[in-house]
């Protein structure tokens, strides 16, 4: 479970390093929300709305401003970097809508790397699951292809790939189709659909697409910081 309390991000920017006080940016003002285990559920609003922000705060990847986030019961607003890093490699698997393969690895090698980082798992295990998680993405002879011999919709099967593979708490996917045309989007969106159903995982998007907000179970509208609906 996802637990969103009240939670603020103001970003401050210092035009030069010897300013006292920068430009303050309220990019989420006092939000709040549930996401249970399981849920299929997408923050959506337009650009610079605040999506990114919150999906940053929700994988421990920046600081809470004020407010709180508990994920599965444990509050990662008052955690130590070290802790957060623990979290987010072991409960958080990440989408990115740039995928964010790793070029001089081949597909089986970046799917394995998430695996390794986790230091639970022997070689022979960490192979054998990377490689089972590739053939259930549909990317079965593939194994062997770096990113730039994939297309488009086959790096993000990768990438979906190595976020499932240490079996998160969570997946947070950040327009996930947004660099994909609309036949390999509907594609990547059913089939996380699929992994969501088989595998009971958590998913929550951020997206302006429309083609996947139909597919979300539930939308959360997200509008100057806020959610509307
Ligand atoms: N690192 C940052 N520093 C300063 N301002 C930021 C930063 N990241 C995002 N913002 C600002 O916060 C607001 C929300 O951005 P973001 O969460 O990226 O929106 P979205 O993902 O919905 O497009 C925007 O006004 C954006 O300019
Ligand atoms: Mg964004």
């Amino acid at each position: 479970m996802v637990k969103i309390e009240n939670v603020t991000k103001i970003y401050e920017q210092k035009e030069n390093p010897k300013d006292k006080k920068g430009i303050a940016t309220k990019a989420l003002d006092n939000v709040s929300a549930i996401i249970e285990d399981g849920e299929f559920t997408a923050f959506a609003g337009p650009s610079g709305s605040g999506k990114t922000t919150m999906l940053n705060l929700i994988g421990c990847l920046d600081s809470i401003t004020s407010g709180k986030i508990f994920i599965d019961d444990k509050d990662i607003s008052t955690m130590t970097s070290q802790d957060k890093n623990l979290i987010r490699q072991q409960k958080i698997g990440f989408i990115f809508q740039s995928y964010n393969l790793i070029p001089v690895l081949t597909a089986q090698e970046n799917v394995e790397l998430a695996l390794d980082l986790l230091k639970k798992y022997s070689k022979e295990e960490i192979s054998s699951m990377a490689y089972e998680i590739l053939k259930e993405v549909g990317l079965d002879g593939l194994q062997n292809r770096k990113p730039n011999q994939l297309s488009g919709g086959q790096q993000q099967r990768v990438s979906i790939a190595r976020a499932l593979v240490k079996k998160p708490s969570v997946i947070l996917a950040d327009e996930p189709t947004a660099n994909l045309d609309s036949k390999n989007g509907l594609n990547i969106i059913e089939l996380m659909q699929e992994l969501n159903r088989t595998h009971n995982t958590t998913f929550i998007f951020s997206t302006h697409d429309k083609m996947v907000m139909e597919h979300c179970r539930r939308i959360i509208k997200i509008k100057d910081g806020k959610f509307i609906d």
